[in-house]
This record gives structure tokens, C-alpha cells and sequence, in this order.
């Protein structure tokens, strides 16, 4: 049941789970009003990954400024804020500290109940949001219509891979998850093996554009639950590919393959390994549409920005997937209010909210 209020509610959320600063205002849980990402992007390209110290300590720095200008953008004043909600789990613990200390504070200071949100549940919410405000909507590219119940979402993200089944808000029944690396991490581990920069998703994807992606066969790992993922073993199989491609053993350092490699052969194993990633979400999500016979599916998390996944769904599937905006894929604090619109069981007190970094579905 989606609660019914004597006026429209507007949610502050606020999300610091990985690497992204992000705060933004959304109205019933659909209405974006505002949508600022502060990211760390930059030093995670220079580190080769997330530095939780680092990641940390750059929260720390935006987390104000961020929240500020989500409030300006939205035109909001604090009176016109009902609630704020925020991460809670999963992610690192450094930055979700940061987060959740700043919503706590601002619910203590301002009067306002606090709900804390799980991040992947989250990500499934960024489809909720189907309107924006005359600011944004030149700007964003929304799903034409809200998702409809019961629902398949296929998270696909850097700490996440899974099917989810939903019969309602309050249902969530979790088909398949990893049982190793997430389908976001592999895009990153072969991006680096290829010496693409970081994050890996859009860098291989950019430069799939030039590749063949028939020239490498790559395998895809069976499972015992058939929606479970695994993604290690297709890294490392990219892996032993192109050390037989420098002419190479398995012992010789993946550190100095790229130098060995031209730009064509870097092109084609990027779309090699992309079409294989995207035919294994495939063939597990239009399994699990044949047993569930949802009425949406939807596409959640920041490997949905994946361009060749959308369009061989959109093939593959009776019901066209719905996917959120690019901006809204990626890590961002819309959908944590949107979430904690459409949850409001949720609810914490501001005093005691805790985060917790391995949270569970
Ligand atoms: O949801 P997200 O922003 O953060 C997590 O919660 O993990 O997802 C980040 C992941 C990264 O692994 C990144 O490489 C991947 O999403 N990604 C993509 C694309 N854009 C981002 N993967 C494939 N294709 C893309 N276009
Ligand atoms: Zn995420």
C-alpha cells in the first residue's frame, strides 16, 4: 500500500555509501526537485579503485555544500521538508558514517523524522521517479510510467548483482545474487587488465563501440541456483586470453599486459567481454521473467547505464524493461528518498540510527 498524505511530502535524501557525495530533494517519491553528486571520481580513476580514506575524507568535505545546494536547487526551505532519509548500509563504514551523522544531526536540529535506507533496495527506487521539475526535466530522460506490481529488477552494480521479486513495497524476495564478483567489478578488474581508466563500465563500453565482440570466445560460469551470478571466472578466463595474446604464461603480471596490447585487440576483447556479461544478465532475467510472469521489469544500479544491456533486453523481454535516467543509475540520493517515500516502516529514531555496512536485502 502506498501511503496516502492530506498534502504532498517532500523528502531530503542523503547518500555517501561508496563514493559519491550525493543529496536531492524528491516530492512523493517520484517528483525529482533537485539531484546534486559531489564524486570522488577523480581519485578513484587515479588509485586504480575506491580509497576508503580517501572516500571518506572527501564526504566529509562536500557533505554540507551537497546538502545546501540540493535544498537551493529544489527551492526548498527547511519547513518545506517533511523527512529526510539516508544509507544506512550497505557500503563502507567510514562513509556511511558520514552520511548518517549529517542526517542525524539535521533531524535533531530541524524537527524532521529520519528513515534509514538500505542502498541496493534504493537502487530499485530510482524507476519510482517519473516526473521532474520544469529545472530538470529538459535534463533528464524518465521512465514513461510507474513500475507496476508484481515486479522483476535486475540490481546490477559495483558491489551488486541480483534478481529481485517484488509483490508489493513491503515484498522483497531476493531470486539470485553474486556468489563472487559483482557484474559492476568485473567491468572494472577487465578494465584495468585492458588499461582502460576507471570506473571500468563506461570505458569499456566506449571502447566496445571499435570492437568485435566475435573475436574471443569467453565462457559463462554455471551456477547451482540458476539466478545466482558469478563473474570471477569470466575475469579471469579475459585474463588468460590475453596472456596468450602477448605471447605470455599464466605467471606473467597482468600489471604489464596493456603496454602489450593494440588498440585493436583492446577494442575487441572489451566487446568480447561485454557481450558475454550482458548475455549472461539475459538469459537469467528472460528465465526468470518466464517463471514469474512480472508485470514490469526494471533495470537498477549503475552497469543499467549499460547501453548494449538496455537494447538486447528491450529485445529480449515481452515487456519493454523500464531504467531510470543515467544520472539516476549511478549512485545518487533521489532514490534513497524515494525509497523511504514509498517505505515509510523505515522510520528511525534520529538519536539511535546506526549504520550498518553489510546490510542484507
Ligand atoms: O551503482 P553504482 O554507481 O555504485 C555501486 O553501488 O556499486 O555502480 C557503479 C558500477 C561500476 O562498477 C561501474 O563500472 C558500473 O557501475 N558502470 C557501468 C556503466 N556505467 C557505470 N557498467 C557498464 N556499463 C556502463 N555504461
Ligand atoms: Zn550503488
Amino acid at each position: 500500500m502506498v501511503p496516502v498524505y492530506l498534502k504532498p511530502v517532500r523528502i531530503l535524501g542523503i547518500e555517501t555509501s561508496a563514493d559519491e557525495t550525493a543529496a536531492a530533494v524528491v516530492e512523493d517519491g517520484q517528483l525529482l526537485l533537485s539531484n546534486v553528486v559531489a564524486s570522488s571520481i577523480e581519485m578513484t580513476a587515479r588509485y586504480g579503485g575506491i580509497v576508503p580514506e580517501i572516500a571518506a575524507r572527501s564526504h566529509l568535505e562536500s557533505i554540507t555544500p551537497v546538502i545546501d545546494q540540493a535544498l537551493k536547487d529544489s527551492g526548498s526551505k527547511w519547513s518545506d521538508i517533511d523527512a529526510i532519509a539516508v544509507t544506512r548500509g550497505p557500503g563502507l563504514g567510514g562513509s556511511l558514517l558520514i552520511g548518517t551523522l549529517a542526517a542525524r544531526s539535521l533531524a535533531l536540529a530541524k524537527n524532521k523524522p529520519l528513515y534509514g535506507v538500505n542502498h541496493v533496495q534504493a537502487h530499485i527506487y530510482a524507476n519510482f521517479i517519473t516526473q521532474a521539475s520544469p529545472a530538470l526535466a529538459q535534463t533528464y530522460k524518465l521512465p514513461p510510467k510507474s513500475p507496476q506490481f508484481p515486479l522483476l529488477a535486475l540490481v546490477v552494480s559495483g558491489g551488486h548483482s541480483q534478481i529481485v521479486h517484488m509483490k508489493s513495497h513491503q515484498h522483497y524476495q531476493l531470486l539470485g545474487k553474486a556468489t563472487d564478483d559483482a557484474v559492476g567489478e568485473a567491468f572494472d578488474k577487465v578494465a584495468r587488465l585492458l588499461g582502460l581508466p576507471q570506473p571500468g563500465g563506461p570505458s569499456i563500453a566506449q571502447a566496445a563501440t571499435s570492437g568485435d565482440p566475435a573475436v574471443f570466445k569467453l565462457p559463462s560460469p554455471t551456477t547451482v541456483n540458476p539466478y545466482d551470478f558469478s563473474f570471477s571466472g569470466l575475469k579471469t578466463a579475459v585474463l588468460r586470453r590475453l596472456q596468450a595474446l602477448c605471447g605470455q604464461s599464466y605467471d606473467f603480471p597482468s600489471g604489464q599486459i596493456p603496454a602489450l596490447l593494440s588498440k585493436q585487440q583492446v577494442a575487441d576483447m572489451a566487446a568480447c567481454f561485454q557481450s558475454t556479461a550482458v548475455s549472461i544478465l539475459e538469459n537469467k532475467l528472460k528465465k526468470a521473467f518466464e517463471e514469474y510472469r512480472p508485470s514490469s521489469v526494471l533495470l537498477a544500479g549503475g552497469v543499467a547505464a549499460n547501453q548494449t544491456l538496455r537494447a538486447r533486453l528491450s529485445a529480449a523481454l515481452p515487456v519493454p524493461p523500464l531504467y531510470p535516467d543515467i544520472k539516476l543509475c549511478t549512485d545518487n540520493a533521489a532514490m534513497i528518498a524515494s525509497l523511504a517515500f514509498f517505505r515509510p516502516d523505515s522510520q528511525a529514531e534520529a538519536t539511535s540510527l546506526e549504520i550498518d555496512p553489510g546490510l542484507k536485502m
